[in-house]
């Protein structure tokens, strides 16, 4: 996301304006207030409703962050309007580290440790080695194929899915009708797909059910990609081990949520990956640049496909 832990929404402002300034001396960069003039470019993650009402200059607007599904359903966002979205930019170092901690634990059985150590029992669990726990990548954008090709390279087994067939060496692709023999293969699932017409609600209690026995699920991606009840209903038959969630159809995640409490849900606060503002700042500033050479820059966004 594009709000970090920096603070108040204003010191983040301020950091792009100050990062974005220094890249761009000959541009004149301000942080928005409903009075400011229109601009050319804009950078902004989740803006107020009357955000787009005087800015009718605008050629490309950046996603401060690496989803767009906020952007794309804000009510009055100029219908022709480019967008181009953050590529990476240190995210998909952050999603490496968070996945890889939950995969390591799952294998390495640290949650049945810590039980045992509850119950104060001395006793060793069977080794499950790396090659034993396939993992699999519902996702292979930016972030989906450094996760997939990481965690390939440490030693599981990894494949991916993706809206069209994609070809890697070292990770086994699916695309359209091999979603369930994808989904039968993973001991791990983790959800690295944008949100999109398409994938909402797509984690429904039939699809959850093509998972193995006994699988998990990782979702970093966007909340309301699996449907909540049949996550919960998923877990407390047994059929799923335990879910990690990142992220949440509201967020922050209401108090009286039952996720918050599941004993096999794991949560934090949409932090698997921050925007880093000087990486951030720093491809916004380059495309800007590529944009004046007449140049087509990176990460334009198909609002069609709405990723
Ligand atoms: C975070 O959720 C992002 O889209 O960058």
């Amino acid at each position: 996301p594009a709000a970090g832990p920096a603070g108040p929404r204003s010191t983040w402002a301020e950091r792009w304006r100050a990062d974005l300034g220094r890249l761009l001396p000959d541009h004149s960069v301000e942080i928005w207030t409903p009075a400011s003039p229109p601009a050319e470019y804009a950078v902004a993650w989740n803006p107020p409703v009357g955000f787009f009402d005087q800015q009718n200059a605008l050629k490309v607007l950046f996603s401060a962050g690496a989803g767009v599904d906020a952007l794309l359903q804000h009510p009055r966002l100029p219908a022709g309007l480019t967008i181009a979205r953050i590529e990476d930019a240190g995210m998909g170092d952050q999603m490496v580290e968070y996945c890889l901690h939950e995969v390591l634990r799952i294998q390495r059985r640290f949650d049945d440790y810590r039980a045992l150590q509850q119950a104060g029992e001395w006793r060793e669990l069977p080794v499950v080695r790396r090659g034993e726990l396939p993992v699999g990548i519902f996702g292979l954008g930016v972030l989906g194929l450094q996760v997939a090709r990481e965690l390939a390279a440490f030693g599981y087994p990894v494949s991916g899915y993706s809206r069209s067939q994609a070809s890697h060496d070292s990770i086994r692709c699916f695309s359209g009708d091999g979603l369930r023999e994808f989904l039968g293969g993973c001991r791990v699932l983790v959800l690295l797909a944008p949100l999109t017409a398409q994938t909402r609600g797509f984690f429904n209690a039939e699809r959850l059910a093509w998972l193995a026995q006994g699988a998990s699920l990782i979702n970093v991606a966007r909340g309301p990609l699996v449907v909540d009840a049949a996550l919960i209903a998923a877990l407390d038959s047994g059929h799923l081990a335990g879910a990690t969630l990142d992220v949440f159809g509201q967020e922050p995640l209401p108090a009286e949520h039952p996720f918050w409490r599941h004993p096999r849900i794991r949560i934090t606060p949409h932090v698997s990956a921050l925007t880093l503002a000087d990486l951030s700042a720093r491809q916004v500033a380059g495309r800007i640049r590529a944009l004046e050479r007449g140049e087509k820059p990176g990460g334009l966004v198909d609002r069609n496909k709405g990723y």
